[in-house]
This record gives C-alpha cells, sequence and structure tokens, in this order.
C-alpha cells in the first residue's frame, strides 16, 4: 500500500466506524453491537453488526465483513485508494500522495486520454467520406444524427493502422495503445488496429470519462460486437452503456436492456432512462451503482431463452433488495406466419414508442413474471396439468416473505388453475411448512457441526486444521481484545500457523505492536481481500472472556505449537513440511 502506515492510522481513528456506516445503514443498539439491515444483500431483520470497540463490522447473513475502509470499498463501489481518498475527505485530512501512486493515477489518466482521444478520432472519421458506410448503416437503421452525437458514435477506419499511427502522432505509446486494448499484437510482435471498418460505440462512465468501446460490423459477419477488454480503467462488471445518459433522466425509474442500440433506439424515441449491461448478466455492482440514481428497475431483456434466463438471474440478484423490480415482456411478433422475437429496438421500430410507454406502464412484477414461467410449462386445459402447476406454483409463492403478497398471488394462481382460492391456499400453506421445516433443519445441522460453523466460506481459505486454528482464532481474538496480552516476544512464528491467513494476520498485529503502533483491526483489514476480511471480522465478532484471558492464551499457544509439530514430524521430507505450510488449504488431509 503507498500510504505511509501513519496515515493510515490516523485515518481510521478518525473515521468511526459507527458514524460511518451511521451514513448509509440505520443502527439499532442491541448490548455491545448496533445492528441494522445489511447493505448488501437483501433481508427484512437485521443481521447487520458493527461492533464500535472493534471498529468493525459484520453481517450475519451474507458474511460481508471489515473495518471502516472495506466497508467504503464495498458500499461506494471504490478500490483501496479511493475509499481511503474517501474516508480522508470526510475527515477533513489531507492524504500523502506517494511516487507509486503519483505515478498509478498518471498512467490512469494517459489511458482515459488516449481513448478520449480515440472516440474523437473515430467521431471526426464518422463525418467524413472514409465514414460513409457507417453513416448508411446508421441511416438503415434510423439512428438520427442528433442521437449519433450524443452517444459520441463514430466510426473506425478500413485499415491495419488508421488509428494506430493517427494515436502515436499524438504521443501515444505502442505500450499505451496495447493497454488500452485499442490495438492488438500479431505473432511477430507487430501492432495493429483491433477496430475496424465498425460502427464505434463509446462506453462512458457516469464521470464521464470514455472508459472503452463497444463496436459493431456493418453487416451479418461475426462476431457482431467486439468490446474492449478490461483494463486498468475498464471493468464490465462496473458499467452500464448508457448511464452516464439516462443518469440525467426525468422518468422515476431505469430500464435494463440487453443490446447496445436497443439503447440507442430508446432515447432516441424519448425513453432516455434505458441502460444496458452489454450482453452480460446484471451483476451485484452493477445494481449498486444503480442504486445511486433510482430504486425502481424495469428488466426488459429479449423475449428468447437466453433472455429469460437473464431476467431470471437479475430478480434473484435483486429479490428483495431496495429496488421494486418490473419485469417488461415485450411480445413476439408474427412474421410469415411465425412469431419472432422482438428487442426494444425492433419494438419501437414496428409498434412504436406509444406502444411502448403502454408497456411500460403495464409491466408485470417479477412474481408475475414468475409465475407465468410457471404457467407456459403446462397445458392447463388437462386436469393432470393442472395438478402439476399447483404443486409447482405453491412452491414458488410459498417463497415470498409477505403474507399479504401470498395471499393475492394465490388467489391469481388458484383463477389461473380455475380451482378455488380455499383449495389453493391450502397447498401453499402445506408447501410453506414444508419450506420452514427444511430451513430449521439445515439451519440445526449447521449450528450442529463446529467444524462449519468455524469453517471460513471461501474454499480457498478452509481450514486444514480444525484443532489448531480454533486456537489460533483465539489468539487472535485475545491480543485484539486487551493488547497488555502481548508478551515480550511473539510467542510463535508466522509459519506455526496451521491457516496462512490467521499467521500473516498473526504476524501484522505483532509488526504494528513492534513498531509502537496503536493494535486494531481496521488498519490490518484494508489491506485484505473482502473474503479474508469478512472471515477475519466473522471470528473477531465471536466473544472471548477478558478473564483468565492470559492463561487461555497460553492454552491456545500449546495447541499450535503441538499441532505444528506434529505437522513437522509427521511429514518425512522436510521439504515436503515447508511446501505444506504454505499450501492453502482444504485440499490436505488431516
Ligand atoms: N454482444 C457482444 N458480443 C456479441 C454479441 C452481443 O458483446 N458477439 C453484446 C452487445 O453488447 C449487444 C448485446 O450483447 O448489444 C445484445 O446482443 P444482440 O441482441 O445480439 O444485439 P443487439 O443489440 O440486438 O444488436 P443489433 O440490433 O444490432 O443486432
Ligand atoms: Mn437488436
Amino acid at each position: 500500500m503507498a500510504f505511509p502506515q501513519s496515515f493510515l492510522d490516523e485515518l481510521t481513528a478518525r473515521s468511526d466506524i459507527v458514524d460511518v456506516v451511521s451514513g448509509y445503514v440505520q443502527l439499532t443498539r442491541k448490548g455491545a453491537n448496533l445492528f441494522g439491515l445489511c447493505p448488501f444483500h437483501s433481508e427484512r431483520t437485521g443481521s447487520f453488526s458493527v461492533s464500535p470497540d472493534k471498529q468493525i463490522y459484520y453481517c450475519f447473513g451474507c458474511k460481508k465483513g471489515g473495518g471502516v475502509v472495506n466497508f467504503i470499498m464495498e458500499e461506494e463501489n471504490l478500490p483501496f485508494p479511493d475509499a481511503v481518498r474517501f474516508l480522508a475527505k470526510r475527515a477533513g485530512m489531507e492524504v500523502p500522495e506517494e511516487e507509486g501512486d503519483l505515478e498509478a493515477g498518471r498512467r490512469r489518466q494517459r489511458l482515459l486520454a488516449l481513448n478520449r482521444d480515440a472516440a474523437r478520432f473515430y467521431y471526426q472519421l464518422l463525418q467524413q467520406p472514409e465514414g460513409r458506410a457507417v453513416q448508411d448503416y446508421l441511416d438503415r437503421r434510423g439512428i438520427r444524427k442528433a442521437t449519433a452525437v450524443k452517444f459520441g458514435m463514430g466510426a473506425s477506419p478500413d485499415a491495419w493502422d488508421g488509428l494506430l499511427s493517427a494515436m502515436v502522432r499524438k504521443g501515444y505509446t505502442k505500450s499505451e495503445l496495447l493497454t488500452a486494448g485499442l490495438a492488438v499484437q500479431n505473432r511477430n510482435g507487430g501492432l495493429y488496429d483491433k477496430f475496424r471498418n465498425r460502427l464505434m460505440l463509446p462506453v462512458i462512465d457516469t464521470r464521464g470519462d470514455v472508459v472503452a468501446f463497444g463496436s459493431r460490423v456493418l453487416d451479418r459477419s461475426e462476431p457482431k460486437y467486439m468490446n474492449s477488454s478490461e483494463t486498468p480503467v475498464y471493468s464490465k462488471r462496473r458499467v452500464l452503456y448508457g448511464l452516464n445518459l439516462a443518469k440525467k433522466t426525468k422518468r422515476p425509474n431505469l430500464i435494463l436492456c440487453e443490446g447496445n442500440l436497443d439503447i440507442v433506439t430508446l432515447h432516441q424515441a424519448g425513453f432516455d432512462n434505458a441502460v444496458a449491461s452489454m450482453g452480460t448478466a446484471l451483476t451485484v455492482e452493477q445494481t449498486r451503482l444503480l442504486s445511486r440514481f433510482t430504486k425502481e428497475l424495469i428488466l426488459c431483456y429479449d423475449n428468447d431463452g437466453a433472455g429469460k434466463t437473464a431476467t431470471e438471474r437479475a430478480l434473484q440478484i435483486l429479490n428483495g433488495s431496495e429496488f421494486s423490480v418490473k419485469v417488461l415482456q415485450l411480445p413476439r411478433r408474427l412474421v410469415d406466419g411465425a412469431y419472432v422475437k422482438q428487442d426494444p429496438d425492433d419494438f419501437i421500430k414496428f409498434q412504436g414508442p406509444d406502444a411502448f410507454e403502454r408497456l411500460l406502464n403495464g409491466s408485470e412484477n417479477g412474481v408475475e413474471f414468475r409465475m407465468a414461467q410457471v404457467a407456459e410449462k403446462y397445458d392447463l386445459t388437462s386436469d393432470e396439468a393442472r395438478v402439476a402447476y399447483c404443486e409447482e406454483v405453491s412452491r414458488l409463492l410459498s417463497s415470498l416473505p409477505g403474507a399479504v403478497e401470498r395471499e393475492i398471488y394465490t388467489t391469481r394462481a388458484a383463477e389461473i388453475a380455475q380451482i378455488s382460492p380455499e383449495a389453493m391456499r391450502l397447498e401453499v400453506q402445506r408447501a410453506f411448512k414444508r419450506r420452514a421445516r427444511q430451513e430449521a433443519r439445515t439451519e440445526l445441522r449447521r449450528d450442529l457441526n463446529p467444524a462449519v460453523r468455524t469453517q471460513p466460506q471461501e474454499r480457498s481459505l478452509r481450514y486444514a486444521n480444525i484443532r489448531s486454528a480454533r486456537a489460533e482464532e483465539g489468539i487472535l481474538r485475545l491480543l485484539l481484545l486487551d493488547d497488555s496480552l502481548f508478551p515480550q516476544d511473539p510467542p510463535l512464528e508466522e509459519s506455526q500457523f496451521s491457516s496462512p491467513l490467521l499467521g500473516r494476520v498473526y504476524a501484522l498485529l505483532w509488526q504494528t505492536r513492534a513498531e509502537g503502533r496503536p493494535v486494531a483491526l481496521g488498519p490490518i483489514l484494508g489491506t485484505l481481500t473482502p473474503e479474508e476480511a469478512g472471515h477475519i471480522s466473522a471470528l473477531c465478532q465471536q466473544p472471548e472472556s477478558a478473564q483468565n484471558a492470559r492463561q487461555a492464551l497460553a492454552d491456545y499457544i500449546r495447541i499450535v505449537k503441538t499441532e505444528a509439530d506434529r505437522r513437522a514430524g509427521g511429514d518425512a521430507d522436510p521439504l515436503l513440511a515447508a511446501t505444506e505450510k504454505y499450501k492453502q488449504g482444504g485440499k490436505r488431509h488431516v
């Protein structure tokens, strides 16, 4: 990390986790901790806890956890350095910028400048004779000049080095062009333009930076779309095409579609609230981005198998979240006696904006969409199929958490199956009880199994030696509980820990201590991955008694030593023993 440790220590000391979290989550005190609704997953009862003493948060539901920096990284969707700057601004602290940081920042700025210059180059080409083919294509698709300008559309030249030479002339290096994903290297090491003879669609983030490009061929050849690969300034999980424009909409919601050109057509038709996830399934990062601008989403994926799967997955991600979600299903269109799917672009073209507005107003919610999916599977004229439908739909209805919601859709399902509402209600109740029993059983199993309880969620962090790991956890908890417990010299080597993660945190605690800095978890958690931070927060949330702490610490140390000796002695080959220690647990049998 490029920030000086003393700065990070002061920053975390001056950013009280309760104050910071309270800006996002309503917290209520329960005993030593505060609880609220988890901002990272959807829930109705608060399993999100904040410990003012330990300055950590932990969600018992989704197992996310960490210190104040982790919280801001997660919540504001920021990388570590930006989260640090965010908190520094909040605390009114000046950020010491280091050489390395400035260098990385400068490189990012260069890439963004290169992207912007490339976008300008493509844009200008579109206005010139070389851009004729792309302009014709836009005309054919009914995309007006003003719309093309608004989206910053362009044309890539039908040549191997059109962009390349223009950008090199502007002073960009070949390596920058490669990093930006604008040039590709051939086997002999020569570079050529990645995008050739295509309609160029710059991907612009909500800050207004060109972070990437999408592009479409002008004919039926493949691949139809070509997009920038991931770069230091572009992660496709975190961007939505068109959000730079849609964020300014006056409409109350945002419409989520699959295709870039769907967005273009929708905006042109007055639906300036449409965004696209560019052919990938909706990600959690994208939902967080969306939540800054709206709490109301309308899913408008294609009406085909892939689109329905995408809808189902998006509904799962959004299930019970702060968003109210609706599904807009585009009807199929009759062409030459067969029904074909339409995307928003087709629909606007053939049915017009008013018809789309009507669909928008009448769009169904997630439950209705799922019920229709179930109904579609059965031919409800046969008694047998109706029985099967009732069974399946009651399973779906039993998963709805609200009693009123369950009641409303139960009546609806009864109408569809043409049975009495009472019969349907009984069926749903039975399914509901079955579900509750099942959930209780899984929970019981989980509680009865201490190994499962103490095992980290993340597979790569799984403990190889539970007995030792439990003691290792205890050591960390005690040292954090009371730093007067630190002996004069470290009683254990990092390598004696069976869990590499726990060993690493132990070593960091000692280092903090040795440097005379205050021993706190916050600054350490900031250096871990989200999975690691979550696990360490989880185990530190468990209580550890301050009574007999010294004795307990000695006991834990003894266990870790015994287990470490046993491992070392048990392995005849010392080289094997050494590598074994560094292997991430999980696969090894104890
Ligand atoms: N996509 C992609 N690569 C492909 C095909 C599609 O990245 N080979 C992404 C693009 O972002 C595209 C979206 O998936 O916009 C939806 O694909 P599709 O429905 O095939 O494209 P449309 O947007 O409908 O394009 P068009 O109307 O121009 O055919
Ligand atoms: Mn299309």
